[in-house]
């Protein structure tokens, strides 16, 4: 294998190692040479979320493995997953990992799926974390722990059936995704999407009934909540204006609030986005060289240079006030999608998607 283009974080030993890298790459990132102890920590502090006061300030993160069941339960490998966010000491569970509302929205075969039969399931995955949670930090420690599901529909990205055969199910056409599925797409249309909504409220409904205190209403990562809010080259209800983007999401947490009592929504948003990378000849992620063609530019808040970057939020910031004035309490931001541009997020352990080498060192875009 050759060698990494940049070297990996965790080679940086010392403070002064770090604060070296970064001002030999003229990277802006600030930080704390000495970390504050534990009990003075901010991260140790409770916070409201919702109304609701969570312990502390360590949030897990939604991370599928890939291990349900065909029928979308959890597995034991799920369910050991799950035991650790609950042994790991951090209060906010936000949305465990992806959950589909509907089959032909998993993004895998293995993806975990929401339905009357998987419910006691289900139901038994957020009892065994707060049962870990407890076994280590004590009977009542769980008074201050705030778990949700994420549910999801996987949209372009949607594989239920066979792990080699996609069947997307797009927000809104896009010439140079669409080229990457030789079969063609077919973009979800206003009806289904009206349905959808439904499935969404028929998910939160048993989310809540399996003990979940909030769903997260998925708005990311190139899956279809996030597809929408960019689909500016879709026509109809669900397309072209930010009004018209943002119908699906709106209208989800609305008919969620209005038809599932006892349940709080969150929101986790892809805040900017690129135009699709694809792995060069010489190994890198670079991006796609028709990409200048505004019109091969659909996407929510694309921005290919940061010096356009706070312009390019603006959109994100409406979404983000829209979501307010809905009454949703928290919002997670993350960027991109590790389908086409996978090295604009903090890097996984496993590579990429496409193989690629990422383009610069991840620290720049954790400083974006
Ligand atoms: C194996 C794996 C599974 C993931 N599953 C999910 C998921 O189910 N839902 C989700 O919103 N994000 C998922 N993510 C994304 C992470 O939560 C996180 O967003 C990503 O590692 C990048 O961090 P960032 O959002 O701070 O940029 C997953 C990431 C990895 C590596």
């Amino acid at each position: 294998m050759s060698e990494p283009a940049y070297p990996r974080v965790a080679t940086l030993k010392t403070a002064a190692a770090f604060r070296g890298h970064l001002e030999r790459s003229g990277i802006p990132l600030e930080f704390d040479d000495q970390l504050t102890p534990p009990d003075r920590s901010p991260l140790a502090r409770s916070i409201a979320v919702n109304g609701v006061t969570v312990g502390n300030r360590f949030c897990i993160l939604p991370m599928e493995g890939w291990d349900g069941t065909p029928g979308g339960e959890p597995s034991e490998l799920t369910r050991r997953r799950w035991r650790h966010f609950g042994r790991s000491g951090a209060k906010l569970i936000w949305g465990g990992e992806a959950v589909a509302v509907r089959h032909d929205g998993r993004a895998n075969p293995n993806q975990l799926l929401i339905t009357n039969a998987t419910l006691p399931a289900l139901a038994a995955l957020r009892d065994d974390l707060i049962a870990a949670h407890r076994e280590r930090f004590g009977a009542q420690a769980d008074r201050d722990l705030y778990v949700g599901l994420q549910l999801t529909h996987s949209g372009r990205y949607a594989r239920p059936n066979e792990y080699d055969r996609p069947e997307p199910r797009p927000g809104a056409p896009n010439p140079l995704l669409d080229r990457r599925f030789p079969r063609g797409v077919r973009v979800i249309d206003d009806e289904e999407l009206d349905r959808l909504v439904e499935d969404f409220v028929t998910a939160a409904r048993l989310a809540r009934d399996a003990g979940f205190a909030f769903v997260d209403v998925k708005a990311c990562h190139g899956y279809l909540g996030h597809e929408l809010l960019g689909a500016r080259t879709r026509t109809g209800r669900y397309g072209g204006t930010l009004e018209n983007r943002t119908r699906f999401l709106r209208d989800t947490i609305q008919a969620i609030r209005a038809g599932v009592h006892g349940l709080e929504i969150v929101v986790r948003l892809s805040a900017f986005d690129t135009t699709p990378f694809r792995k060069s000849e010489q190994g890198t992620g670079a991006r796609e060289a028709d990409a200048d063609d505004p019109s091969t530019r659909p996407g929510f808040c694309v921005v290919d240079d940061d010096r356009d970057l706070d312009a390019a939020l603006d959109e994100s910031r409406a979404v983000v006030a829209m979501l307010q004035r809905l009454g949703v309490g928290a919002i997670c931001v993350t960027c991109g999608s590790p389908y086409y541009n996978p090295h604009v997020q903090p890097p996984a352990m496993i590579p990429p998607l496409d193989g690629s080498e990422p383009p610069e060192d991840s620290l720049c875009g954790l400083t974006r």
